[in-house]
């Protein structure tokens, strides 16, 4: 007789605290969501954009269906990821809407170029992706939207800007890369003496 027994067992249900609390150890590069183009353009600070796949080149981010670069990404289907830099920490803050910045209020000081799809690409970000929508699959809250890469600005500097327990961080791979290595795993380590 084949039976399958399953263990079910009753876990309490965890609250937001619970889940925002596991979450704070997770470290988030810091980026801006462009969108829009012309007057109407907009943009909001993120820390979940990840890589997708690399052939075709695509990447993923979760954006919150109330934000109101969201309506802009779904009716033009373009948007932009900006990699911020260390010292764009003011850029960083501007694009959540502080001090109830709105629009295209939040580009005030910024220089930006547009690519193929037209949306603002913030410059001396680390990087610049002008993206193309590829799928949007709205779940709960949010939104995870699927971008097809269709170009990529770069720049030669080396400080990131990253966000974690709360507070936003510069990780720069120049000065840190040492202290990094300090740490890092004794394989490294016999790597970098170089082959016996
Ligand atoms: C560090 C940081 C990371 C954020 N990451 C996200 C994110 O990944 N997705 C999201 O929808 N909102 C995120 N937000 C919130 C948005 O920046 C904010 O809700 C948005 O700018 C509000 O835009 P609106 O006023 O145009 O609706 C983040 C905020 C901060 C401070």
């Amino acid at each position: 007789m084949n039976t399958i027994v399953r263990n079910v067992s009753v876990e309490p249900a965890i609250t937001a605290t619970d889940f925002r609390n596991a979450m704070r150890h997770l470290t988030g590069g810091v980026a801006v969501i462009t969108a829009g183009r012309g007057r109407e353009i907009s943009g909001m600070t993120v820390t979940s954009v990840s890589s997708l796949s690399v052939d075709p080149p695509s990447l993923i981010v979760s954006i919150n269906r109330a934000a109101s670069s969201y309506q802009l990404i779904k009716r033009r289907g373009m948007f932009g990821v900006n990699i911020l830099t260390a010292d764009q920490l003011d850029i960083a803050e501007r694009f959540t809407g502080k001090g109830g910045l709105k629009g295209a209020e939040r580009f005030a000081g910024a220089e930006w170029t547009t690519r193929a799809s037209g949306v603002p690409l913030l410059v001396g970000a680390l990087s610049a992706i002008d993206c193309e929508v590829e799928e949007t699959i709205e779940r709960h809250s949010h939104a995870i939207v699927i971008g097809r890469v269709l170009d990529v600005v770069a720049s030669r500097r080396t400080a990131a800007l990253a966000y974690w327990h709360g507070e936003y961080v510069a990780i720069d791979k120049e000065e840190d890369a040492a202290r990094l290595a300090e740490v890092s795993l004794p394989s490294r380590h016999v790597h970098a003496r170089g082959p016996r």
